[in-house]
């Protein structure tokens, strides 16, 4: 996608298949915002938008033909909702919506914008919304071939930076969209080293004879129901005068079947998705690295395929995790918390100073927050710092506690812990569950089970499945670690 941004010196007079105009919802009526086009034109086009019957509000996109006296073929009007230039959300999202939906090659955008942050927006928008996965189809998809934006310092720097960002996330969606028949533990493995070659990213496989060795019972546990096996990537960034040390911890179960407590058949392919924690690491530090950013990052894959094969854990089983803690399997399907134990329990032993893991662990977090608001949970003051970055990026997400009392919900009979602990606050017990394994390192947990992946209707840049969500965040947390 290098060159998918061009920069040019006025976009609205270029040649291209649509120019993109936002439009904002007035108090009475819509309002043609500001673009580069002269008074005469802005005022006529204005006067269009009733008949097109635009309002502005959010994800409201028109396309119409162009007066033959402009460069563009096509109008394409987005509407911003109640907001303008100044609101960098709105901006990435009108941008994303039209990108997502248009049938143009070529889009031009020649807003009134100055701010390097709101043009970053614009294109971290525009970027996430050509995105398309066709790997599967016969007939490929149409695509935006190039966005041309301003010549200004800006814009350049602003889309710069987008290209990063959204070439990681798009990295993440492309691994969640795949399908476990082509996307198993070792496929993951695979992509992650040529993902990060030609990066200041050192790699470290352990395969299931080795994660067995190092005691990573829960890695071990979950994966021998499959015979695809488990494995343990270890990712480790390392610039010059790095002043902080964060790892970061991703899901990746490759497919939740559930194992043994099997899940029901209903929806059960949406559980493809379930490494998009380990994609979302991924992607996060891929990004950082090519950032720059001045922090050491380890970032830790925990990898497995959650089957119930002749080999599969039961319910009953107690197995023991890297840290030497014992868990009863009260529920097969409970999986992600033991191989996120292992990886947690292994970051502890790097003495970083921040924690932070991501996961799609619990259905309780849909019912608790929906499919856009990710749960932050935690201690030390990480899960405010992350809320804090996730509100300057314009990713929902809400902290939420993990009360003491839900300890008794993981009591075991017969183990230190069981990995599963009733309905009630379900998305705050696992997170009790995983506060086992981290000591008193400052940690966050992210609980992205429902914002992952979208299993509804395409909106603003999201289409269809994996959505990328948090890679965009991690890496303005990280950029800002103090
Ligand atoms: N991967 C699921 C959680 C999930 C559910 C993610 C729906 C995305 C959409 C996880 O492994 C799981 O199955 N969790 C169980 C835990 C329970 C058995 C304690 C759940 O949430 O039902
Ligand atoms: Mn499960
Ligand atoms: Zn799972």
């Amino acid at each position: 996608m290098s060159d998918f941004f061009q920069h040019v010196n006025k976009p609205a007079e270029t040649d291209c298949d649509s120019l993109v105009l936002a439009v904002a919802q007035g108090e009475d009526g819509p309002h043609l915002l500001p673009c580069s086009l002269s008074t005469e034109m802005s005022q006529e086009l204005a006067s269009l938008l009733p008949l097109l019957g635009m309002s502005g509000k959010v994800d409201e996109v028109c396309v119409s033909t162009a007066p033959s006296r402009l460069a563009t073929r096509t109008l394409t009007f987005v509407g911003l909702g109640k907001h303008n230039f100044g609101d960098a959300q709105a901006v990435r999202r009108a941008a994303g919506c039209v990108t997502r939906t248009s049938k143009a090659k070529t889009l031009a955008f020649d807003w009134a914008i100055t701010d390097e942050g709101v043009w970053q927006a614009l294109a971290e928008g525009a970027g996430f919304g050509a995105y398309r996965y066709d790997r599967y189809f016969s007939k490929k998809a149409d695509r935006i071939e190039s966005v041309l934006l301003p010549d200004s310092e800006a814009a350049r720097k602003g889309a710069k930076t987008a290209e990063v960002l959204v070439s990681a996330a798009n990295l993440t969606r492309d691994l969640v969209n795949t399908p476990a028949n082509d996307l198993c533990p070792a496929d993951f493995v695979e992509i992650a080293k040529r993902e990060c070659e030609g990066l200041p990213i050192e790699i470290e496989v352990w395969d299931f004879a080795r994660l067995q060795k190092e005691k990573c019972g829960g890695l071990v546990g979950v994966g021998q129901g499959s015979s695809r096996p488990p494995y343990l990537v270890k990712l480790s960034y390392q610039p010059q005068g790095a002043k902080r040390h964060a790892a970061l911890i991703g899901k990746g179960i490759t497919f939740d079947s559930g194992g043994i407590s099997l899940k029901p058949a209903a929806n059960m392919e949406a559980m493809k998705s379930d490494m998009t924690g380990a994609a979302t690491v991924l992607g996060a530090t891929i990004a950082a690295a090519r950032l720059e950013v001045p922090q050491q990052i380890t970032t830790y894959l925990a990898l497995a395929e959650n089957l119930p094969g002749g080999k599969a854990q039961r319910p009953s089983d107690v197995i023991t995790i890297r840290n030497g803690k014992t868990v009863e399997i009260l529920n097969t399907d409970a999986e992600g918390r033991l191989v996120m134990a292992d990886a947690l329990s292994l970051a502890c032993e790097i003495k970083p100073d921040v924690i932070l893991d991501v996961a799609t662990l619990t259905g309780a977090q849909i019912v608790a927050l929906g499919n856009r608001t990710t749960g932050l949970m935690g201690q030390g003051g990480a899960p405010e710092e992350v809320f804090k970055a996730a509100e300057r990026v314009g990713e929902p997400a809400w902290v939420m506690p993990i009360p003491e009392e839900l300890k008794e919900a993981n009591a075991s009979k017969f183990a230190d812990v069981a990995n599963s602990g009733g309905r009630n606050a379900g998305m705050m017990v696992a997170a009790d569950f995983l506060s086992n394994f981290v000591d008193d390192f400052p940690w966050a947990h992210l609980d992205i089970a429902g914002p992952s992946y979208n299993s509804g209707k395409p909106w603003g840049f999201s289409a269809y499945g994996g959505t990328g969500v948090m890679v965009r965040t991690l890496v303005d947390y990280l950029a800002n670690l103090k």
